[in-house]
């Protein structure tokens, strides 16, 4: 006998105001009309960060439930049409196939969730990113779950003293790993430290590793330009951490958002930038398409329902990190097209290499000593 319960953080890019700026409030206004309409959750919460709208959905039908993707997409299909009729920016972009087929993964939205035995207290953080990719992760997860200068807990609490299991998609090979941390620590750097390839799906507890109790944080991993094989824009992730009593405590899991780190990203997914931590109000990207911004919306969940949200970064101590943004955001523009600011050749979403590669074919000759 348990108290099961899914939580399904389902977002996609459906159209931009202005551009790939935010998203209509219509569209938000639409998606809550065709949630209230179902009876297959327990709650909702619709949100929005940049030009991404994201569906937060606790439910009693598990991860990967055929039902709750379609009700998704469903969702999607319809915040389309308004942003149709609005003729809103790259309307339905995420939206890459004309039907859906049984899993809303592969299709284009990005997709985390886990089925939790809900506790008798059960605080949670919806982390959502705009203007970046699934490794922004990385640094943060590796912060909150194995790092003792971030996450106290990992030495003073004796119910974390032992750490945690990552588990490690190799996003090209479409394979997966697992870390035990600390003993594994630093061979797991080696991997994470390549965000653009390796990234942290998930973080276990160990003592019950791979039990619906063990689950601690749950990221999703869609690259949409593998699943595409062209240019489709970055992957703005999201993630799902559950805190305190054994877990990072609330303030150990945002702590890691008060040093703007680099993130892949910004404008035309080609650059590097620093990963700003907003408020929903602040959620609006829009120096050089961005900085990448990273939104927490915390709840404790009530028998599935969602009591909240609390609006993490708006508060004052997150102020620093935001100016620390600009500035970096600012230093890093002034190298224009030069590497490190713009992504390396392999990494550009966007890509005149081969055009201009061809065209030159014929004025480059070898170099002679
Ligand atoms: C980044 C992003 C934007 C666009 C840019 C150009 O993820 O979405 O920076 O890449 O605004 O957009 P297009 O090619 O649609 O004109
Ligand atoms: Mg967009
Ligand atoms: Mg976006």
């Amino acid at each position: 006998m348990g108290n099961k319960v899914t939580i399904s953080v389902i977002k996609a890019d459906v159209g931009g105001l202005v551009g790939h700026t935010i998203v209509h409030p219509r569209l938000i206004e639409r998606a809550q009309e065709e949630l209230a309409k179902t009876d297959l959750l327990e709650d909702f919460h619709v949100t929005a960060v940049g030009d991404d709208l994201n569906l937060i959905l606790t439910h009693r039908h598990g991860t990967d439930s055929t039902e709750i993707h379609k009700l998704a997409w469903n969702v999607f299909e319809a915040a389309t049409e308004e942003a149709k009729a609005l003729k809103l920016y790259g309307a339905g972009q995420d939206l890459l196939s004309d039907a859906f087929s049984g899993n809303i993964k592969g299709m284009g939205p990005g997709v985390a969730e886990m089925e939790i035995e809900e506790r008798s207290s059960e605080p949670i953080i919806i982390f959502m990113a705009d203007k970046t990719e699934p490794g922004a992760w990385n640094l943060p997860l590796y912060r909150m779950f194995a790092d003792p200068f971030n996450t106290a807990g990992l030495v003073i609490d004796p119910n974390m003293h032992d750490g945690f299991v990552f588990e490690v998609h190799d996003l090209k090979e479409d394979k997966r790993v697992h870390f035990s941390c600390p003993k594994d620590l630093y061979d797991m750097l080696v991997f994470i430290g390549a965000p653009s390839r390796f990234v942290v799906h998930s973080v276990y507890r160990k003592d019950e590793a791979g039990s619906a109790a063990s689950i601690a944080a749950q990221a999703s991993t869609q690259r949409l330009s593998l699943i595409a094989g062209r240019y489709v824009g970055k992957d703005d992730p999201v993630m799902i951490v559950r805190c305190q009593s054994g877990l990072p405590a609330v303030g150990e899991a945002v702590e890691p958002f008060s040093y703007p780190h680099l993130v892949a990203g910004w404008m035309r997914g080609s650059h590097t930038g620093p990963l700003m931590p907003v408020g929903v109000a602040d959620a609006t990207p829009t120096r050089f398409d961005g900085p990448p911004r990273v939104m927490a919306l915390g709840f404790q969940l009530a028998e599935g329902k969602l009591v909240g949200p609390q609006d993490m970064f708006a508060d004052v101590s997150f102020e620093p990190a935001r100016e620390e943004a600009n500035r970096i955001a600012g230093y890093m523009r002034r190298m224009g097209p030069f590497e490190p600011h713009r992504l390396p050749l392999d990494e550009m979403e966007y890509t005149t290499l081969s055009t201009v590669m061809d065209r030159m074919r014929d004025r480059w000759s070898p170099i002679e000593d």
